[in-house]
């Protein structure tokens, strides 16, 4: 009996020497599902031999078993958390250092980083994104990556021409952008507002830009839509356009348009190589759009099949925005050059040089007016009546007809006149016989009374 007695008494001083090398609970177990004792040690450590230098404990925690154990390089926060408070521990442990910084346990994270989740402690700077101001070898300074450049030192400059946010454990709250997005996302400490992803949306971090965005150089999605342009159908006042029906000559083209506010509607997409499908209100809607096809480089109107910033000499822009030839129509008033090819010269298409300078050759024998948009002034003549009537923009003195009556352009000529062959309304020699005979009647009959 004494010798079991003491065999009990010697297990007993084992077990409580053994008690007295484990650490204190720390938080790091499974909970069980029954309450009680940690069903495992699994997130104490990142490896099973980690794990296994601990034991479960009671209300879901783990403690170290063997603070007296050299951890090696097994050594890790929950490890210099369990063990910091036993006399006696190993070396590696101290008093009050809590946390696990580099290859050590330390009382305080360094300034620069903070201790996460497993008190390890983890840079709070984010990952170099190269938004600074180049120098060398190190950027000038950050303020490329802010909206506002007196918050650049929310960064620090890096090598050339990086920069890294100081903190990425801080909230941004509206200074939040894409170059913040991009170097804090892979930080452990990161704010959640960081979580998401590498791109701003406008509001959020976000792994990838929503659909009608892309991401800019500066990670930030940007709207890949056009301007609004005012070929919708308008709606009700303050509402949005009904359709883009006068968009395009064809539903394929109309469909490229979304409805904006009414009257307007703006190409859908203009990173979209417009192909054929180009007209007019795509170029203006589109050029200077972000990101835009090189379609819509040159400028806001369509001339041919091609954008171009203002319509070349000789046309002017109609109301889709695309450029119209200004010259007239053609009249055969040249002289007659050979068959298939151009008059020679225009020189029965005026009086006077000045006039005949206006027209440009044709197609044999005929000429046209270089440009019906200019004011005749007195060069008005029957010709140019002629030929610029119905022409694309053409001066309202060309807008009555195709006749000259006078000093103005007719659609036909007025009672008693009648068209030469220049186009000109002249007093028609029927009706003046007529009147010149009913004189003479007149007359002989006066002849007579008085005889
Ligand atoms: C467990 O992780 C520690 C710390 O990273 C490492 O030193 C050790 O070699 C790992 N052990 C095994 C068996 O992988
Ligand atoms: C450290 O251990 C002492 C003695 O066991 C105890 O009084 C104290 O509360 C412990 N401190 C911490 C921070 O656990
Ligand atoms: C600068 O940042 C870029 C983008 O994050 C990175 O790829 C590059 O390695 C950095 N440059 C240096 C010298 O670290
Ligand atoms: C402008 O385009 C619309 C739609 O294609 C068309 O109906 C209209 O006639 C065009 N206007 C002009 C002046 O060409
Ligand atoms: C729509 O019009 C464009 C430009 O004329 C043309 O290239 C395209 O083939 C047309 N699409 C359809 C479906 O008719
Ligand atoms: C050409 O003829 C028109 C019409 O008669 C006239 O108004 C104009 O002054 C003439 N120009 C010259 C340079 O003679």
């Amino acid at each position: 009996m004494n010798k079991l007695l003491g065999i009990l008494a010697i297990m007993s001083i084992t077990a409580s020497c053994v008690n007295a090398t484990a650490g204190d609970d720390v938080n790091c177990g499974t909970a069980n599902s029954a309450g009680g004792m940690a069903s495992d040690c699994n997130g104490c450590g990142a490896n099973s031999t980690i794990q296994g230098l601990f034991s479960a404990s009671g209300a879901s925690n783990c403690k170290v078993t063997d603070c007296m154990a050299d951890p090696g390089s097994n050594l890790n926060g929950w490890m210099c958390k369990s063990c910091n408070n036993v006399s006696g521990a190993n070396g590696a442990y101290y008093q009050g250092m809590i946390y696990f910084e580099g290859f050590q346990c330390v009382v305080q994270c360094d300034p620069g980083s903070a201790p996460d989740s497993n008190n390890i402690c983890q840079a709070v700077g984010g990952g170099q994104v190269s938004c600074g101001t180049p120098s060398f070898p190190f950027s000038t300074d950050c303020i490329p990556c802010v909206k506002d450049a007196s918050k650049q030192n929310l960064f620090s400059p890096n090598i050339s021409p990086n920069c890294s946010v100081k903190d990425c454990t801080v909230d941004p709250g509206s200074d939040l952008n894409g170059w913040m997005c991009k170097s804090c996302n892979s930080n452990l400490k990161a704010h959640s507002v960081y979580s998401a992803g590498t791109f701003f949306s406008g509001s959020a971090c976000v792994a990838s830009c929503p659909t009608g965005y892309v991401a800019d150089s500066n990670n930030n999605c940007q709207a890949t839509n056009g301007g609004d342009v005012g070929c919708g159908t308008a709606g009700t006042a303050g509402g949005k356009a009904t359709d883009c029906k006068g968009c395009g000559a064809n539903s394929t083209i109309q469909g490229l348009f979304s409805v904006s506010g009414t009257p307007n509607c703006k190409v859908t997409d203009c990173t979209a190589n417009p192909g054929s499908n180009l007209n007019g209100w795509m170029c203006k809607s589109c050029n200077g759009a972000f990101n835009a096809h090189t379609a819509y480089s040159a400028g806001k109107l369509l001339s041919g099949t091609a954008c171009v910033a203002s319509c070349p000499t000789g046309y002017a822009a109609d109301s889709n925005n695309t450029c119209q030839a200004t010259n007239g129509g053609d009249v055969d008033c040249g002289t007659a050059g050979t068959a298939g090819g151009k008059a020679t010269d225009c020189n029965g298409c005026g009086s006077n040089s000045t006039i005949q300078g206006l027209f440009s050759v044709s197609g044999t024998p005929n000429c046209k007016v270089t440009d019906c948009t200019a004011n005749p002034g007195s060069n008005l003549n029957g010709w140019m009546c002629k030929s610029c009537n119905g022409a694309f923009n053409a001066h309202t003195a060309y807008s009555a007809g195709k006749l000259l009556s006078g000093t103005a352009c007719v659609a036909s000529c007025p009672t008693g006149y009648a068209a030469d062959s220049n186009n000109i309304c002249q007093a028609d020699p029927i009706s003046t016989t007529s009147s010149y005979l009913l004189t003479l009647a007149f007359t002989i009959l006066l002849l007579c009374l008085l005889i």
